[in-house]
């Protein structure tokens, strides 16, 4: 089967004005390979036919379900180790001091997907902060998809998932056992909280952040939707908060807005003004 053109490029409009994602053209076996299931589930022949179906009900749930079909999901327990390291040996140290009359700390996983993201968080935290039982720890995890984000609030995982990553010590100390799976243990649950949130659309009344762990989302916008974001989760950041973006992001050539500030191995971005 090939995507015929009016159908991909009604598809890509879509997808871009509902979650900024990009596809070019060259992502039509994309388009096809993700669509095509969508197409069976709700009983239709093929592709011409959901897009004919869009067409008529853009406002539609099927359209919400095309949406997130076309997002990536990709992600593993401690991705990339050195926002984590840096976690633990300069940002929270930091802010043990900073934030001591509060006692509070609030991180943001923005495009937490199935929340491996913002469960290595509160790993991090719990094993190397005991002291931090005593404070109000809030992990805020948002992502547009609602599939994942069903999956990260039950904090369920398969085998092969906790195998990417996680050391064996902390999936022993972190998770418990249900049937093949292993769930986070509640301890962990407390600190977080899941929302949908879409990061082209209205963020609705957020909390000021900490740390704001925004990786490996932006690639898929274009720069004029980056520069949006960037300014927006300026204004939701902490004076001297910390920002992560993923290993292929920057806010360089961007937003000269942020400064990029060393952290252990890698490096985060911090409000430059
Ligand atoms: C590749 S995952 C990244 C997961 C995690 N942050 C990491 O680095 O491992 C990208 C996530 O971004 C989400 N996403 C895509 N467009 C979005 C948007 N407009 N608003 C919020 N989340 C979005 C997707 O649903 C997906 O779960």
């Amino acid at each position: 089967m090939t995507i015929q053109e009016t159908d991909f490029a009604f598809v890509r409009d879509l997808v871009s004005s509902r979650s900024g994602i990009v596809l070019e053209a060259g992502k039509e076996y994309l388009v096809e390979a993700r669509l095509a299931p969508v197409a069976r589930d709700a009983g239709l022949a093929g592709i011409p036919q959901l897009v004919t179906q869009l067409r008529s009900q853009p406002s539609g749930a099927l359209t919400t379900r095309v949406v997130e079909a076309m997002t990536t999901n990709e992600t593993s327990f401690f991705r990339d180790a050195h926002p984590f390291e840096s976690l633990r040996t300069h940002i929270i140290p930091t802010l043990l001091e900073r934030n001591r009359a509060s006692r509070a700390i609030t991180i943001w996983s923005a495009a937490c997907s199935t929340g491996q993201e913002p469960y290595t968080i509160a790993m991090t935290l719990k094993e190397h902060f005991p002291v931090l039982d005593g404070w109000k720890v809030r992990i805020v995890c948002t992502d547009l998809a609602q599939h994942v984000l069903d999956r990260a609030r039950q904090g369920r995982y398969r085998q092969l998932e906790v195998n990417r990553g996680l050391p064996a010590a902390y999936l022993t100390r972190y998770f418990v056992r249900q049937g093949l799976d292993w769930e986070v243990i509640p301890a962990l649950k407390e600190w977080t909280e899941f929302r949908t949130l879409n990061l082209i659309g209205d963020w609705g009344p957020m909390p000021r952040f900490d740390v704001v762990f925004l990786r490996n989302v932006l690639i898929y916008f274009d720069v004029e939707t980056k520069k949006k974001i960037f300014a927006r989760v300026r204004q939701q950041m902490s004076r001297d908060g910390w920002l992560f973006l993923g290993s292929a992001e920057t806010t360089l050539n961007i937003d000269e807005s942020f400064r990029r500030v060393s952290a252990d191995r890698g490096h985060a971005y911090q409000n430059a003004a």
